[in-house]
């Protein structure tokens, strides 16, 4: 098949791109390159530069596929909360460009990346996919509606949307770069480089850390499962544990071999306390399960820096 993949030049997005192309897929990446990476995308792909918010990018793109992976868009919670308004016109007016442009080209299915910040900390851990929703940043915000927009479409046009809240996801690519970097490489980076890393608050806030190839499959998965078990629902996508901030500094200090000694500062606004996903639903739907444990993500992603 021919799929695009939005976000294609980003972390998790090159990965999905690489899967595709891999087991024998055409893959067109459309990534604006605001985060990502030209040279993250595989040589085999078609590559278009713009912005998921541009329709006519989007349709070019788009033009003769038969998936859309959409995962363009601007993540970090900081982020959003420092422009909130850059990241709705990217993740709600880009999402919703993106489905447009994948209707009028007669797409099958698009799967939307979401995220388990919609959520907002609930209070039921493991988190079921139907607890209450109360997103408590800009960037869940645009999450969110993302989602409404992709079940509206599959209710009312000829498109199937399947959606897809991903946990803390962290592997090779994802960038330690950035003032808005996931704390796996943030850790990771200063560990390696004798800095001592930076803890928001006491690092006894857990989240459910998932290996980047597993969340490739669930997204493989979710653009081939029979219709019926998928179109215009949601699925968590996570191995369902629950590590510390302190868990992870111990696990990247064994396997580097140094003692983490980390800073403890202020806690950020917008962050949630603890994140953990029950993920029995996608499951059921289209076999998912996460293969590779936390330890041997962790070094797979040591190995990479
Ligand atoms: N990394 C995580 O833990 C996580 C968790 C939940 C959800 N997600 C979602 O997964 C998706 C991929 O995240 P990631 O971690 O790979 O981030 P990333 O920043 O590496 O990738 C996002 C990509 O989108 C591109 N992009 C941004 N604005 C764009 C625009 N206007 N037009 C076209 N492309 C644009 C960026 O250049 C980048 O290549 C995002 O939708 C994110 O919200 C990620």
């Amino acid at each position: 098949m021919r799929a695009l993949v939005t976000g294609g030049a980003g972390f998790i997005g090159s990965h999905v791109a690489q899967t595709l192309l891999e087991r024998g897929d055409d893959v067109v990446v459309l990534d604006s390159l605001a985060t990502g990476r030209r040279e993250n995308v595989p040589g085999a792909a078609r590559f278009v530069h713009g912005s998921i918010a541009d329709i006519d990018s989007v349709a070019d793109a788009v033009s003769g596929c038969e998936v859309v992976f959409h995962l363009g868009a601007l993540g970090a919670v900081a982020r959003s909360v420092s422009d909130p308004l850059t990241s709705n016109t990217t993740n709600i007016e880009g999402t919703l460009t993106v489905l447009t442009a994948a209707r009028d080209a007669g797409v099958r299915r698009l799967v939307f990346a979401s995220s388990s910040s919609v959520y907002g900390g609930s209070k039921i851990i493991p988190t079921p996919e139907d607890a209450v929703l109360a997103p408590r940043s800009p960037y869940a915000v645009t999450k969110l509606a993302g989602e409404h927009y992709c079940r509206v479409f599959a209710e009312l046009f000829n498109i199937e949307t399947v959606r897809l809240r991903y946990f803390n996801v962290f592997g090779p690519r994802q960038r330690p770069d950035s003032v808005y970097a996931a704390v796996i490489p943030l850790f990771a980076r200063a560990l390696l480089d004798g800095v001592r890393p930076t803890v928001h608050g006491d690092g006894l806030q857990s989240r459910d850390f998932t290996y980047v190839s597993d969340v490739v499959d669930a997204n493989l998965a979710a653009a081939t499962a029979p219709s019926d078990r998928c179109n215009a629902q949601v699925f968590n996508i996570a191995g369902g544990n629950q590590y510390t901030l302190l868990d992870l500094l111990r696990e990247l200090g064994n396997l580097i071999g140094v003692d983490p000694n980390p800073e403890f500062i202020a806690s950020r606004a917008g962050d949630i306390r603890h994140s953990c996903a029950d993920a029995r639903a996608a499951a059921d739907a289209f076999g998912f399960g996460c293969k590779v444990s936390f330890s041997e993500g962790l070094a797979k992603t040591l190995a990479s820096f």
